[in-house]
């Protein structure tokens, strides 16, 4: 089969759908990854012509499906446990330890989780601390391939590339029998993983009230508008005085957040004030 030619004006329209769906900004070069993962995944749809798939994924009833394929294919979903732990201890600590005793039911939600290795890191922390069971979990992510790798608890060696906590590890993971590891049943069942889409606001709403959003590592493959609008509407979801952690690398001081920007322990995170 030839690989079908990627005149860049199908491209352009082509990313464009990309960025509506999925808030993803891509650069539509003839020659760059974007172009080269659309024309793989256009020829496994059995499509020769980018205009062809185009066509098929803004107008037939089964582009939607098609346009979630794409998404899947498209994503980064770089991940590993106890990334950025610091900000996850602050959160733990802070924020759904001190709901807890106050005799409350907190609950944390981990968007963009991608294979899970996020909401598992927390839910360790907070099996460590004898919390488990007093806080609702939320974990989601647009692609259902990595949700479904999420739902099973199993990753590979990579995922523990960084062991900052030998303990957690020791208490709460096995190796299985190829060496991978795996995280304890019992705190696996824990976590509600849901296919949520950030950049539609009915799906973001669906999750209901938080204490803390995890939302880490992802608004930096969306433009600044989108960036904007995504916080805002996590921003709705959040209780009063609960907070939204973003990456390490990222801030919201950039975009405008009606979200007070504080730091404990070296971690940034932005509150609810009112
Ligand atoms: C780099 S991973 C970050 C994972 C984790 N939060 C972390 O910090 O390690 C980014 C994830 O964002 C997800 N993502 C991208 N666009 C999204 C969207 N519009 N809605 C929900 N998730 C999205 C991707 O599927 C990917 O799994």
């Amino acid at each position: 089969m030839t690989r079908p030619a990627a005149p860049s004006r199908v491209l352009v329209i082509l990313s464009s759908l990309v960025e509506e769906y999925a808030g993803l900004k891509f650069e539509p070069d003839e020659n760059g990854a974007f172009s080269d993962r659309v024309t793989t995944r256009s020829l496994e749809a059995g499509f020769e012509s980018l205009l062809d798939y185009y066509y098929y994924l803004r107008y037939d009833p089964r582009g939607p499906d098609e346009l979630k394929k794409l998404v899947d294919d498209l994503v980064v979903n770089e991940t590993y446990l106890f990334r950025e732990l610091d900000a996850l201890r602050v959160a733990v600590t802070h924020f759904l330890k001190p709901r807890v005793e106050a005799g409350q039911r907190p609950r944390l939600w981990s968007a963009a989780c991608s294979t899970g290795e996020e909401p598992a890191t927390v839910a360790m922390l907070l099996a460590q601390e004898g919390l488990l069971e007093h806080v609702d979990l939320v974990a989601s992510d647009i692609s259902e391939k990595v949700l479904a790798r999420a739902r099973a608890g199993q990753w590979s060696r990579r995922a523990l590339r960084e062991v900052p906590s030998p303990t957690l590890v020791t208490r709460w993971m096995r190796e299985d029998p190829a060496g991978a590891p795996r995280l304890d049943p019992e705190v696996l069942r824990r976590i509600d993983f849901r296919r949520i889409n950030l950049t539609d606001p009915g799906e973001v709403r669906s999750v209901g009230p938080c204490d803390v959003v995890l939302c880490r590592n992802v608004l930096i493959y969306f433009s600044d508008e989108t960036a904007s609008k995504v916080v805002a509407n996590l921003s709705q979801n959040l209780k009063a005085d609960g907070a939204l952690f973003v990456g390490v690398s990222e801030s919201l001081l950039r975009l405008g957040t009606a979200l007070a920007c504080e730091e404990i322990d070296r971690s940034f995170f932005y509150r609810k004030t009112a």
